[in-house]
């Protein structure tokens, strides 16, 4: 499949089958993530990788309006993407901090990744930084920016005049 077949085949998925995914498809995941670029290759993205019932739970504590069945949308696996946030970037002239940029990288890496592997994912930043701070008992200086909900869909990508209609027109999107 083309990279570009795989991007536009990705979709929000908020419901997942009761199945574990596999070691080895955590481990491509993870990997994706790892090699990600970042500003003045600085690295200072951190993954944890969540998939037991006790770490799923404290997953949803961060975010109690996604949590369903003991996870975030009932899924059996969620990456938490931290930054090390004294390690990244910054741009000299304005003083731009590059976290949100590396962990984003890495977050989509990781998601088309997961997306190649044939599971269905969900990126999420609508939780509390300071409950997932506490929940996972983060080291003071690592901040977390993203969850990457995974797992098998048990939904199915909208057709694609749905999708094509919550997509930014080429017009709009190319600055003339
Ligand atoms: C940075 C970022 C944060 C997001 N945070 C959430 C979130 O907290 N909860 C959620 O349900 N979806 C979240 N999403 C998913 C978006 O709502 C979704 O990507 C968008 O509506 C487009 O739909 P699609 O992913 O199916 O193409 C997030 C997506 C991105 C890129």
């Amino acid at each position: 499949m083309s990279y570009l077949d795989l991007a536009r085949g990705r979709y929000s998925c908020r419901e997942f089958e009761d199945r574990a995914v596999e070691q080895a498809v955590v481990d491509a995941i993870v990997e994706a993530g790892r090699i990600a670029p970042s500003a003045c290759n600085n690295h200072p993205s951190r993954v944890m990788v969540l998939d037991t019932p006790e770490l799923l739970e404290k997953a949803a504590a961060c975010q109690p309006r996604f949590a369903r069945d003991g996870s975030i949308f009932g899924a059996p696996l969620v990456f938490l993407i931290c930054s090390v946030t004294d390690d990244a970037w910054v741009r000299p002239y304005d003083q731009m901090n590059s976290n949100e940029i590396d962990t984003s990288i890495v977050c989509d890496q990781m998601m088309m990744e997961a997306t190649e592997q044939g599971l269905g994912t969900c990126w999420v930043c609508h939780f509390k930084p300071e409950v997932a701070q506490e929940q996972f008992n983060l080291p003071k200086g690592v901040y977390p920016y993203h969850m990457l909900v995974c797992g098998y869909p048990a939904d199915h990508i909208a057709d694609p005049e749905h999708r094509e209609a919550r997509t930014i027109p080429l017009s709009d999107f190319l600055l003339k």
